[in-house]
């Protein structure tokens, strides 16, 4: 069976109110606490399209290495402990791949597991990492968080207050969880706008590493 494809990327920042995040990349070590966070119903409820209450370890080691094939998988750390899981991936979804063809779209999908983080910015500042390292060093040129529910107001304002914007507003079928889903999503055109009016947003790491190739003309 295929392993977790791995990659030796990290990516370090803070939450506004001053708290250290780290995200480190996935090993086959982590298979403990990525099964627990699969099997919270609660936190499945808001990660899940369907109606799953639990994943069995084997389900969850599936997931995380067929997605590794095609992303950079990371463990969200904070004071050193593990969170939440995240990663950025090639975009596999048609519906989106259809409106751009050319262009070189990820998506962005995110859990933090221990429940006592929720709201606290970690989400979001996760978010803006990974969108960094897009942009800046995989020269992505769109970035999605897809089929966010409508129930699930946190994970819609993380990625808003990480610079996406709703694009799309989805109905879902009688019967689902969501009545609607939406994806969000960010244009290198934009990010770099942004980037450039909020000096102070990035860190220093990143601006020195702005390749000229990456620079929008
Ligand atoms: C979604 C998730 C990654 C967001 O991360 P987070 O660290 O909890 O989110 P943040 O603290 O960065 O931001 C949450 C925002 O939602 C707001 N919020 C939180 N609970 C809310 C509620 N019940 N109603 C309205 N707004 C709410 C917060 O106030 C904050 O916005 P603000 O800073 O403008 O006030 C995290 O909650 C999570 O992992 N949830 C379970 C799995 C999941 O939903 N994954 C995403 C699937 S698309």
């Amino acid at each position: 069976m295929v392993k977790l494809k791995q990659h030796e990327v990290t990516l370090e920042g803070k939450t506004l109110q001053g708290r250290s995040i780290r995200l480190r990349p996935m090993t086959e070590d982590d298979w403990d606490i990525l099964a627990r966070w699969n099997s919270d119903p609660e936190v499945l409820y808001y990660s899940e399209g369907d109606d799953v209450t639990a994943y069995t370890l084997e389900d969850v080691q599936g997931i995380y290495r067929s997605v590794s094939q095609n992303a950079f998988c990371f463990i969200i750390e904070v004071d050193s402990k593990p969170i939440g899981e995240c990663w950025l991936q090639k975009m596999n979804l048609e519906r989106i791949l259809q409106k751009h063809p050319d262009l070189d779209c990820r998506r962005i999908d995110i859990m933090i597991g221990e429940k006592q983080h929720w709201g606290q910015g970690i989400g979001t500042e996760s978010i803006r990492l990974l969108t960094e390292f897009g942009f800046l060093k995989e020269g992505t040129d769109m970035i999605f968080g897809c089929g966010i529910a409508d129930y699930n107001i946190r994970s819609l304002r993380a990625f808003q207050k990480a610079g996406y914007e709703v694009v799309s507003k989805l109905k879902q079928t009688p019967g689902r969880k969501a009545d609607y889903i939406y994806d969000a999503a960010l244009t290198k055109e934009k990010f770099f706008e942004n980037f450039r009016a909020a000096d102070s947003v990035s860190p220093e790491g990143f601006r020195d590493e702005l390749s000229e190739a990456n620079r929008p003309r």
